[in-house]
């Protein structure tokens, strides 16, 4: 640079022709090496660039993963935070597929007590989310890449991630569309359902009875934590109409019945409720079927429902009859005992 000026300026007047033409070669000459010099230092910095990129984006490492396991397993990178040491952790996708009062609130908290399990609620109950299919899509794309912030969301170390959904929540709707995701994105479906639909229906009436005679304090309560506050909401004993019994015990086990040939081709597992409550190694079910490490499951939730069917409306009498030698009779019988 320094020599260049000093010529330059040295020689501007005085020179002819040939002389300018020299000071214009030297000058080009320069101009070509300091470009050079430049050029090499930005493709220096670009390649440090590229290397640390390519060191942060290496694919994990998949060669113990069995094959027949790799359409499930995935590898998220979240825009919200950095998964940090366990970005190479496996993190398989899952959807609890439910009915309203079926224990999946109960299911959901057991799930959550794992260290490494976020399953995000209810989060199709928001009507603008399931408007249409683009919109179920975004929002799946979004609890899939670790993106949706809940009370449930975990950190980094998440190592299968979901949220339930009920089957009125668009699920029956845009079952093909919502199958064909599933397939392409390797999620896993857990049904979860009642054995005995009048158990359920029974825990429908007193809990929209609360939504407006909220019974604990003036406030409503679908889920509690105390013996005391189940005690209360259980002291309200509904009256069950007779004569839409059958048909809408029938509604119920058609929509059950027409999800699960739905969502045949999906990964699934089919749980009920009354068999997690009978059987611990359902527990030990669901986290294999998710693939993560075995954990004792707890949940803080008190069941509402207790003791025998018959003590928990008032018109018992009338239901026995009713449903004697039906198709539906067995929900009569006691099916579990705390
Ligand atoms: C889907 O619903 C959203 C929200 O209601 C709306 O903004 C969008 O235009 C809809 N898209 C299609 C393709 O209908
Ligand atoms: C589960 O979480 C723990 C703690 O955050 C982490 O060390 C572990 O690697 C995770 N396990 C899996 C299978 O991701
Ligand atoms: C209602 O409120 C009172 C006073 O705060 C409290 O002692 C009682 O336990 C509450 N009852 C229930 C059912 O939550
Ligand atoms: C039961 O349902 C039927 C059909 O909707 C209705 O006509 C009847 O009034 C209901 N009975 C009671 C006691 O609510
Ligand atoms: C639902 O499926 C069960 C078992 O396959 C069957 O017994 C029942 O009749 C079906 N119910 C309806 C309403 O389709
Ligand atoms: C409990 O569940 C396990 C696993 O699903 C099953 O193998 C076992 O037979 C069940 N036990 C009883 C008593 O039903």
């Amino acid at each position: 640079m320094f020599r260049f000026d000093s010529l330059t300026v040295k020689h501007p007047k005085k020179n002819p022709l040939a002389l300018r033409m020299l000071v214009l070669m030297f000058v080009l000459v320069c101009g070509v090496y300091i470009c050079a010099v430049c050029l090499k230092q930005i493709g220096g910095h670009a390649t440090v660039g590229l290397l640390s990129f390519s060191v942060a984006e290496r694919p994990c490492d998949v060669t113990d993963i069995d094959p027949s396991e790799k359409p499930y397993v995935h590898f998220p990178k979240p825009e919200t935070f950095s998964r940090e040491e366990c970005a190479c952790n496996p993190v398989r996708y899952f959807a609890i597929l439910s009915t309203q009062r079926s224990g999946s609130g109960w299911f959901e908290t057991l799930l959550n007590s794992h260290m490494n399990i976020s399953s995000n609620g209810e989060i199709f109950s928001v009507k603008v989310r399931r408007s249409n299919m683009s919109t179920i899509v975004e929002t799946l794309d979004k609890i899939y890449n670790l993106d949706w912030f809940t009370s449930a969301s975990k950190n980094e170390c998440t190592a299968a991630v979901g949220l339930k959904w009920m089957l009125n929540q668009g699920l029956m709707q845009h079952h093909e569309e919502i199958v064909e995701y599933f397939n392409s994105k390797g999620v896993s479906a857990i049904f979860l359902f009642r054995q005995n639909l009048l158990r359920r229906m029974i825990s429908i009436l007193a809990n929209s009875f609360d939504q407006n005679a909220k019974l604990l304090n003036g406030t409503h309560k679908s889920h509690v934590h105390s013996t005391h506050e189940a005690e209360i909401l259980a002291s309200y004993k509904p009256v069950v109409n007779t004569s839409l019994l059958i048909p809408n015990l029938r509604q119920v086990e058609d929509l059950v019945n027409k999800s699960m040939e739905y969502f045949k081709s999906t990964r699934h597992i089919i749980l009920y409720y009354e068999d997690i409550i009978n059987n611990q190694t359902k527990l030990v079910d669901v986290q294999n079927f998710l693939r993560v490490p075995l954990q004792e499951l707890s949940s803080r939730q008190v069941k509402i429902h207790k003791g025998s069917l018959s003590s928990q409306v008032e018109n018992w009498g009338e239901i026995e009859k009713t449903l004697k030698g039906t198709h539906y009779q067995s929900y009569l019988h006691e099916d579990y005992k705390l």
